[in-house]
């Protein structure tokens, strides 16, 4: 019997209820499938927790979630009671930077049943590994002089065991799935470190000879993210590109409520961290209409990372049926509710 320990942060808005519906649904899988189960300690970290005490998070916050082997959440923000910069550089910042989550990483797919904004979505299914740590986003440089002389320099910082960690992670994520990967590039453009990351991907692939990889300047790409999103299998990319990539991807896929991401720790120390794409919704929450699926796929990704891929697959089938039968929220065209969507979905796996 595997038991997973999952440390789970609802957080604010929508969180509250999504993250709900999702456990519904993982404790389900565990109940159909025998042989597993998932035990959730649920942590009440949010704006609430901070217009009680003052703080995101108590003091050991970090180290209590050190033992788990996940993090769960949904969504971290009210604006009404905390400033966004605070709420997430307290929160959400703090357990990616302490737990080492090094990569990002997003898929993106034509989904049954959801209108994508591409007038010939083609069945595309892809992911994007972003290196989450480094890169554009430094705090390296500063600004200097006033007026007419004023400037500003950024730095932007990439590491061989970065970059390496990143485009290991895609090669060996692009093995499992259809073999082909692509780096996102602008050695063109940018002097130092593109032709850098370049040179790191070229060695890199001589150990995946059955890998198939083809290197894409970023405007280039992010064209046929648009145009032909269907050739595309896994993509590795710098922090900055692959934030826009990431972002793309999310809406040719037709709906944010829908997109999932995991924050991943390569060394095992410490927990990797689950999340979808979109916040907490302030706008709807307490109507009990929020797209519960976002949290649902979160929580397959969850589940291919705990190597329960075939569980992860067959999760990921059920939401597109239901889905595709027309059992979907307002925001995806629908009108069920978010109660509605899960307990379908898990009626549909106990009737696997
Ligand atoms: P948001 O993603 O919460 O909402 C944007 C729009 O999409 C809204 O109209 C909302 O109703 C809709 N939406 C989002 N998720 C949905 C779902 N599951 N089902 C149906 N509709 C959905 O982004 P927004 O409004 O910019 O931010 C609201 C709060 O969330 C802010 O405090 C922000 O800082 C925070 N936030 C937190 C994130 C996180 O925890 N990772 C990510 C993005 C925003
Ligand atoms: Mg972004």
């Amino acid at each position: 019997m595997k038991n997973y320990q999952i440390a789970t942060i609802p957080g604010d808005g929508i969180g509250k209820e999504v993250v709900p519906a999702a456990l519904n649904v993982l404790h389900t899988i565990a109940d159909v499938h025998g042989g597993l189960s998932f035990v959730s300690t649920e942590f009440p970290w949010s704006c609430d927790y901070y217009a009680e005490h003052g703080k995101m998070m108590p003091e050991n916050g970090m180290e209590t979630l050190q033992s788990f082997e996940a993090i769960f959440l949904g969504a971290i923000g009210n604006p009404s009671i905390v400033a966004d910069h605070i709420s997430l550089w307290d929160l959400l910042l703090k357990i990616r930077r302490s737990c080492e989550q090094s990569i990002n990483i997003r898929p993106a797919k034509y989904f049954k049943g959801l209108r994508s904004p591409l007038t010939n979505p083609n069945d595309f299914d892809l992911i994007v590994v972003r290196e989450n740590s480094e890169g554009e986003y430094s705090e390296i440089g500063g600004r200097i002089h006033k007026n007419e002389n004023e400037m500003a320099i950024q730095n932007a910082v990439f590491t061989r065991r970065g970059c390496e960690s990143a485009m290991r992670y895609a090669f060996n994520l692009a093995k499992k799935r259809n073999k082909y990967l692509t780096s996102a590039t602008k050695s063109n453009g940018i002097f130092h470190t593109m032709p850098f990351w370049d040179s790191i991907f070229n060695d890199i692939k001589k150990d995946y000879p059955d890998i198939e990889t083809e290197s894409s300047h970023i405007d280039a790409l992010s064209a046929f993210f648009v145009t032909q999103p269907e050739k595309f299998d896994v993509i590795v990319a710098s922090n900055l590109f692959g934030d826009i990539l990431t972002d793309i991807g999310g809406a040719v896929m037709g709906s944010i409520g829908i997109a999932p991401a995991a924050n991943i720790n390569l060394s095992g120390k410490y927990p990797s961290m689950f999340e979808p794409v979109h916040g907490s919704a302030p706008d709807i929450y307490g109507k009990g209409i929020a797209n519960p699926i976002g949290q649902i796929w979160t929580a397959k990704m969850m589940l291919d990372h705990f190597n329960e891929e075939e569980l992860g697959q067959k999760l990921l089938d059920i939401i597109e049926e239901v889905t595709a039968d027309n059992i979907k929220t307002s925001d995806i065209g629908g009108n069920s509710t978010t109660l509605e969507v899960s307990n379908e979905i898990c009626n549909r796996l106990k009737a696997l």
